[in-house]
């Protein structure tokens, strides 16, 4: 399958160095962390898009969910919807029930949502791209930090982008994961021009 052109303008340099990320993580079941950073409005879900539709095309699982303003009161919810995103969830409604029940338990959560997600890995690598981390409540920060941790050496690769850039440590924390940092730029004046 050929990969389409990419539609986005003055962005082959991030856009290469996920994919070249991911094929790390693909072929050596590494995993890692891509951290996408910038102002409103720079082009992170943009990118987060494209990196998911090349990563498709390179035979990694994708699963993306965003984090909201509003949907703060609704603790895990980006994570959890993570689960169930998509044409191929990661999760079976059934699966996904018996998760969310332990939504009151961040622990026992994180241990079944770190189950659940080192079974599908076994299968496949995983792209599991979160976008809006700037509205991440907190245990899904929680959640996020503990995952990662925890399937450090698995195939999975997590792409978070966020507003601002230091929202890395805390979810990395001091682990030995591999982190890749991006934060974007303006395009330049003739990458905007038609
Ligand atoms: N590299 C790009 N080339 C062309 N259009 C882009 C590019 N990056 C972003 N856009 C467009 O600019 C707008 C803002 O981008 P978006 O990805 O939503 O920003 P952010 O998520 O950082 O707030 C969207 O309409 C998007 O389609
Ligand atoms: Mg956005």
């Amino acid at each position: 399958m050929t990969v389409p052109a990419s539609p986005l303008r003055g962005r082959s340099e991030p856009v290469a160095r996920a994919l070249s990320a991911l094929r790390g993580a693909g072929t050596r079941g590494s995993g890692g962390v891509l951290l996408v950073s910038g102002p409103a409005g720079i082009g992170k879900t943009a990118l987060l898009s494209e990196i998911g539709q090349q990563a498709a095309t390179t035979g990694l699982r994708v699963a993306r969910s965003k984090c909201d303003a509003i949907e703060q009161v609704s603790p895990a919810a980006p994570v959890l919807a993570m689960l169930r995103a998509g044409r191929d969830p990661l999760a079976t409604a059934g699966e996904y029930e018996q998760i969310t029940r332990t939504v009151s338990e961040p622990l026992l959560l994180a241990d079944r949502i770190a189950s659940q997600l080192e079974r599908v890995s076994a299968a496949s690598p995983l792209l599991i791209a979160i976008d809006d981390l700037q509205w991440a409540d907190r245990i899904s920060r929680f959640l996020l930090r503990t995952l990662v941790s925890r399937l450090t050496g698995l195939p999975v690769v997590w792409v978070l982008a966020g507003r601002d850039d230091d929202f890395g440590p805390e979810i990395t924390g001091h682990d030995l994961v591999r982190v890749n940092q991006i934060r974007l730029a303006p395009l330049s004046t003739s990458d905007r021009a038609t």
